[in-house]
């Protein structure tokens, strides 16, 4: 499984590239308001931060205008990618752009039929947020299982990316589910490595190889 992370700061999303786990970045216009700063300036700093898919979400709600926007920030650098709403113009807009080879993440995705319209539409990406279904009491992750098996039945290359993920758990059940991409937060992304057990067994194994008084170097 691919993992993006899921913000606009740029010095979080350094961090991270740095530990070459980091497959690409995913925004959103909430990401970008919170970051303060003027949305293709950070776009352009995180594309050269990262080689991987970098998604930039159109503002526009109707059709013409989606294109003209897709156009502009794909000037940004090479690996944007157009991210588009889950609505009959974003979804004609992820038609034309994937006839035209442009990469694209149709979002806001709360149901498994939305998913195979997204992937008839041709899109890269599709995006399921599964915390906010969460939140309304509906279950994320069978919307995930049933995207999947819709998916495989009819071989749509379509990659499944999690979003809205909010926990280490969200992370391992996508995984498990078959989720090609999982977008996370910052700092659930770094939650991952920790494990009390790993804390307390590396103090002990630093105790005792003080004790030898050695030294590998
Ligand atoms: O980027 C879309 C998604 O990941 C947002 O997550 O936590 O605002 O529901 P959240």
């Amino acid at each position: 499984m691919k993992f993006f992370v899921d913000t606009a700061d740029t010095s979080e999303i350094k961090e991270l590239a740095a530990t070459g786990l980091l497959d690409g970045v995913t925004t959103n216009p909430s990401l970008v308001a919170k970051s303060g700063r003027q949305f293709k300036d950070v776009i352009a700093e995180i594309c050269q931060i990262t080689e991987g898919d970098v998604s930039a979400e159109v503002a526009a709600t109707e059709f013409d205008t989606m294109i003209k926007e897709a156009d502009e920030l794909r000037k940004i650098a090479d690996n944007v990618v157009i991210k588009l709403p889950l609505t009959f113009d974003g979804l004609k807009a992820c038609k034309q752009l994937t006839d035209e080879g442009i990469k694209t993440n149709v979002t806001l995705c709360f149901s498994a039929n939305q998913a195979l319209l997204a992937a008839k539409a041709g899109a890269t990406y599709i995006s399921p947020f599964i915390g906010r279904l969460d939140d309304i009491h509906l279950d994320g992750l069978e919307v995930i299982r049933e995207i999947r098996v819709i998916y495989d039945n009819y071989d749509f290359d379509t990659q499944i990316l999690a979003a809205s993920v909010r926990s280490p758990n969200h992370v391992r059940d996508c995984a498990i589910v078959g989720a090609d991409v999982a977008t996370v937060p910052p700092a659930t992304l770094k939650a991952l490595v920790k494990h009390p057990l790993t804390d307390k067994g590396l103090n002990a194994f630093l105790a005792d190889w003080a004790k030898t008084g050695q030294s590998i170097l």
